[in-house]
């Protein structure tokens, strides 16, 4: 099987164990070769490099022998295979590298992934079956950590905070080999191959980036970023060095909304019409660490509104245009609005409205309601129960069926686990970057039309994955 397509680097499957060479120029070619049996890796690279050429591209045989493979014929068996590389794919984006700095560049990004550096030009790789992992920011980071405890494919390597004591505590109890106070000693470990990043916002956008850049696969707390440029650049970080990234959208995991999502899929209530979601969570005493909460350039309606705002879009797409209204009464020593409703119109014809008052008197709720041409569904991540009515399930007049759910609002668990599934198994990621960005597009446009009084636009950031 061959295939030429414009993904990056080059992908060589082999009796089932894929391995990934990421190409730090992004050579536009994507080549799969499956083979049943196989003599040597030499064979196996000379078929990629044919099956390359006969589709138009320069490809160049290194300088150096290609070394043997070590399988017996009996050994080619997904777990013990071992594959041993030196191929590089060269295309006229390659012009002014030296084969010797693209070979320099393969082998350290190989080494990023775990490959051994057996010698010079040469690299063995093995299936990794577990990730190093570092969390950055150990508050909301612990829960990262409990996540990573639970997942039976991470051990925890790094871990990072500012504050030294709540750092050597974190570091003790998760007997976590690294730690350290500033971020950038965490990225030169070879042994950690995923960061979590949940520090304070405004600092989201500057360590995923190095991180990315440095090799590693990104899992960042919500918001992405506080503002739409930190989300673009985010975007064009994970593009430029094909990482994995998630973005920590973590009410897509709680049992009742991953329910509602299938249940609005297979069509349980008709086509929707009309979303509404409030975020309702007082921050009276959740000023964050050193007030970083309390900060003018923080918006609620994306800090603590985003779950909200990202699950109606998660439900019912993309929105277009968003009108807002907000004011300010409960939290009076903060320095921006604490309650904020708007009116969202969606690609598909749906209305949505999204309240979020971080000011109020009540316990924490995220209550929302889909209705659609054939039903209705209320769910609430705090409730043991959804509850649905649908034309299927009643004969007269109109009723709610109840259906139970786990209460798991703060599922970092589940959110881990999809996010280390998705980098073993090489499968795209859901809750990606452009999910993250336009989130927070359509937050910070519901703030700025509220601050403006007119509707505005929302900015449709990247392409659809
Ligand atoms: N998913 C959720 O529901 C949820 C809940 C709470 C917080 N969060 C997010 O998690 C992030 C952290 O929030 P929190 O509640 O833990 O805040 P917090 O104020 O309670 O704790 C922040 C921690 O980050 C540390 N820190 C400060 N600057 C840092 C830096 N430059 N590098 C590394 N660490 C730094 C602080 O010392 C502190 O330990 C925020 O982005 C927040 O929005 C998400």
């Amino acid at each position: 099987m061959t295939r030429v397509s414009h993904t990056l680097g080059v992908i060589v499957t082999f009796k089932g164990v894929r391995r990934i060479f990421d190409d730090l120029l992004h050579t536009e070619v994507e080549v799969q070769v499956g083979r049943t049996s196989c003599e040597s890796l030499l064979e196996l690279a000379e078929f990629a490099f044919i099956r390359l050429q006969d589709n138009g591209f320069a490809v160049q045989v290194l300088p150096f022998r290609l070394p043997h493979h070590r399988l017996t014929p009996q050994g080619n068996t997904a777990s013990s295979c071992k594959l041993s590389a030196g191929i590089h794919i060269s295309s006229d984006l390659h012009d002014g590298l030296t084969i010797d700095s693209q070979l320099a560049i393969l082998v350290h990004r190989a080494a990023e992934r775990g490959a051994v550096l057996e010698r010079e030009g040469i690299v063995s790789m093995e299936k990794k079956e577990t990730l190093g992992v570092a969390v950055i920011g150990l508050r909301m980071g612990r829960g990262h950590l409990e996540g990573y405890t639970q997942n039976p494919h991470t051990e925890i390597i790094g871990v990072c905070d500012p504050d030294e004591s709540l750092l050597a505590q974190i570091k003790a109890t998760y007997d976590a080999p690294v730690a350290v106070t500033d971020y950038r000693e965490l990225l030169d470990h070879p042994e950690i191959d995923v960061v979590s990043v949940a520090s304070p916002d405004y600092y989201h956008a500057e360590q995923c980036i190095d991180a990315m850049r440095a090799g590693k696969d990104v899992l960042c707390e919500k918001p992405m970023t506080w503002d739409v440029e930190g989300s673009k650049a985010m975007v064009a970080a994970v593009k430029e060095t094909g990482r994995k990234f998630m973005v920590g959208q973590v009410c897509r995991y709680a049992p009742g909304f991953a329910l509602v999502k299938k249940m609005v899929e297979r069509g349980e209530v008709g086509e929707l019409y009309f979303v509404e979601s409030e975020y309702a969570h007082t921050y009276k005493h959740a000023r964050g660490v050193g007030d970083w909460r309390v900060d003018p350039r923080r918006e609620p309606f994306l800090g603590g509104g985003c779950h909200a705002v990202d699950l109606v879009r998660w439900i019912a797409g993309d929105a277009i245009e968003v009108s807002a209204y907000a004011n300010h009464k409960c939290l009076t020593d903060w320095p921006v609005n604490d309650c904020t409703v708007a009116i969202y119109k969606f690609e598909n014809n749906v209305i949505g409205k999204v309240m979020v008052s971080i000011g109020c008197t009540r316990p924490y709720t995220m209550r929302s309601v889909f209705y659609g041409t054939e039903g209705t569904i209320i769910c609430d991540n705090t409730s043991p129960e959804l509850q649905l009515c649908s034309r299927r399930n009643y004969q007269l007049a109109p009723s709610f069926a109840t259906f139970p759910v786990e209460i798991a609002n703060h599922n970092v668990a589940a959110e881990i686990a999809e996010f280390v599934d998705c980098i073993l198994n090489d499968r795209p990621v859901p809750t990606n970057e452009i999910q993250g960005a336009r989130t927070v597009a359509t937050a910070l446009a519901a703030a700025q039309s509220a601050r403006e009084g007119r509707p505005v636009q929302v900015e449709k950031i990247g392409e659809d994955k």
